[in-house]
């Protein structure tokens, strides 16, 4: 089928939701979402929002902004810091006016909780600005956008997989999307492409990410020739529940909770004094691998406690009931009363696809591709540097999903379809027919590979020696990938195919962080070099972007925007 658009939007999480809504009723707009849209992984989101209300004790957005660009190692771009800080009370209210049941004071206000990094006073203490609806926040806030998208009219098309962007010179022409359900191939015709597409946390064994995000959107603008941005930047959320990686809120830490080593010490308070367990997760993350390689895990083994009995039941019902449910049925732990296992899951990815501050998309020149627009973690405003803090993502979504949203109502203006080239979904039918005939490689065992080489050697901790290994390794399962056969021939609902359309994506944005971290020889954020353990601004005070080439991935830089905080040591 052909389908023509003004607008397409690809992805229905938070900040492809809020871009829709903005440009709905200025422009015909269609959302195509890989899954049914209130499934978007936005919606798995628990700790909070971050704003500086002020509603519990006193706050303000240059705190914000400050912690936001010392969480991130100072290699946060500072005018995107400034615009998230700056904007978050009026994102928070939008969504509370929209409908959004965000927990409240005894007074009525938004409720508002302490969560890592974020501090009064330029980092002297602990600072509540997480505003939340108990740990389900993303879900509460996804199922209110997704209702006024809809009472907007919005066309939705469901479980739709992007498969090809069509840019040529410069300038976005349309897209293709194999349809799930049916095995059908459409193509897209639009004036503009806005990406929303997510994270990719399934190049990890360990993930608290959902299946579906193995970042097809990042992967197909690095395939049509966008460089990417930080990608060696990779956050490990310190509370997975060990084994399944399944999130265990920080919020859970904001109300309280305290993580313990195999002695039953608060180990934190060596590795962060003041903000303690609240530290940032990169520090946490490392804390507690310290304390499991210094062989004081619990009974020596690969992970540490979260102790949450304090809380008492009455807390954990109210303000920590999803999480409470969760060890309830993946642990058989009862959280008022026993502790809970746990250790770093791979969580979000800082890099992506580099955009302005109104979400257009850069090419190697840093000029605009003419059309396309990118928001939320597949994007790379660079507003979180090289450590996101807790409760800035879903804030980054709605913002900066709402500035592209305008921009690309503002810019339709100038806009127009462009003609397709002829058979545009040629491409896309061949790899799936390639996919079909083949027999050789089964995509289940690649990918099990390059998750275990990824959490071997390109996580929480990084080593150059191992870093070459890495890169051999995901090398060769690309050279491999050309062999990989389906063994379902189905049409309607071919989840084997589909797995294996991803892996192509997952392949070499593996290959992407594994070669811009061998290349950063310096330690920042939630890139820590073993072999290099020191931040060094002198010389890597500088973003990396990647772009494929015919010789393979081509490595350069780009200066960090500084405006008002100057780079120091980060202590906390
Ligand atoms: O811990 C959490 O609830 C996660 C929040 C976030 O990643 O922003």
């Amino acid at each position: 089928m052909k389908y023509k658009h003004d607008v397409v939007i690809v992805g229905s999480g938070l900040a492809g939701l809020r871009a829709a809504v903005e440009v709905s009723g200025k422009a015909d707009v269609a959302l195509i979402s890989k899954v049914y849209a209130t499934r978007s992984h936005s919606g798995a989101a628990q700790g909070g929002i971050a704003a500086a209300l002020g509603n519990e004790e006193p706050d303000s957005w240059e705190w914000h902004m400050y912690d936001t660009v010392k969480g991130g190692d100072f290699l946060t771009d500072q005018d995107a810091a400034e615009v998230l800080a700056k904007d978050a009370p009026r994102a928070v209210y939008e969504l509370e006016h929209m409908g959004v049941p965000f927990n409240r004071t005894a007074e009525g206000m938004i409720a508002q909780r302490a969560f890592g990094g974020h501090a009064a006073e330029f980092g002297k203490r602990a600072v509540k600005r997480a505003c939340h609806a108990a740990d389900r926040t993303g879900r509460v806030i996804l199922d209110t956008l997704y209702g006024q998208a809809l009472r907007k009219g919005i066309k939705v098309y469901q479980e739709f997989h992007l498969m090809d962007l069509i840019v040529e010179d410069n300038r976005v022409a349309g897209l293709i999307a194999y349809e799930i359900a049916t095995g059908e191939v459409h193509v897209f015709q639009c004036k503009a492409i806005l990406l929303a597409t997510g994270g990719f946390g399934k190049v990890y064994k360990v993930t608290s990410n959902c299946f579906a995000n193995t970042g097809d959107g990042v992967y197909l603008a690095y395939k049509a020739g966008i460089p990417l941005e930080d990608m060696e930047f990779v956050q490990f959320h310190p509370t997975g529940i060990h084994g399944l990686g399944v999130l265990i809120s920080e919020a859970a830490r904001g109300e309280g909770g305290i993580l313990r080593n195999g002695r039953g010490e608060r180990f934190m308070e060596r590795y962060a004094p003041a903000l303690k367990d609240l530290a940032p997760r990169d520090m946490v993350s490392r804390a507690i691998f310290q304390e499991i390689r210094e062989e004081r895990g619990i009974e020596g083994r690969d992970f540490v406690h979260l102790d949450l009995t304090h809380l008492g039941p009455s807390r954990l019902k109210e303000k920590l009931s999803d999480i409470s449910s969760f060890v309830r049925i993946y642990l058989g732990v009862d959280p008022s009363q026993d502790l809970i296992p746990v250790a770093p899951t791979c969580h979000y990815m800082m890099g992506g696809i580099p955009t302005n501050l109104d979400g257009q998309v850069l090419n190697e020149h840093r000029d605009v591709v003419e059309g396309l627009y990118a928001a939320g973690e597949c994007a790379c405003v660079s507003v979180h540097g090289a450590n996101r803090l807790g409760c800035n993502s879903l804030l980054d979504l709605v913002v900066f999903g709402r500035r592209a949203g305008k921009k690309v109502t503002e810019d339709l203006s100038h806009l127009s379809f462009a003609s397709l080239p002829a058979g545009p979904e040629k491409g896309s039918l061949a790899k799936i027919e390639a996919l079909q005939k083949g027999n050789g490689e089964k995509a289940f065992n690649l990918r099990e590979e390059m998750q275990r080489t990824m959490t071997e050697h390109c996580s929480v901790f990084r080593h150059g020696e191992g870093l070459q290994k890495a890169l051999q390794s995901v090398r060769s399962l690309l050279g491999r990938y050309g062999k990989v056969g389906v063994e379902n021939k189905a049409r309607r609902f071919n989840t084997d195919l589909l797995e294996a359309l991803e892996l192509e994506s997952l392949l070499h944005l593996a290959e992407a962080i594994v070669a811009s971290a061998l290349r950063r020889e310096e330690s920042r954020g939630a890139h820590s070099r073993e072999d290099f353990p020191e931040r060094n601004d002198e010389a890597w005070l500088k973003h990396t972007l990647i772009q494929k080439s015919e010789e393979g991935p081509r490595v350069f830089y780009k200066p960090v925007t500084v405006t008002r905080f100057e780079p120091k040591p980060r202590v906390y």
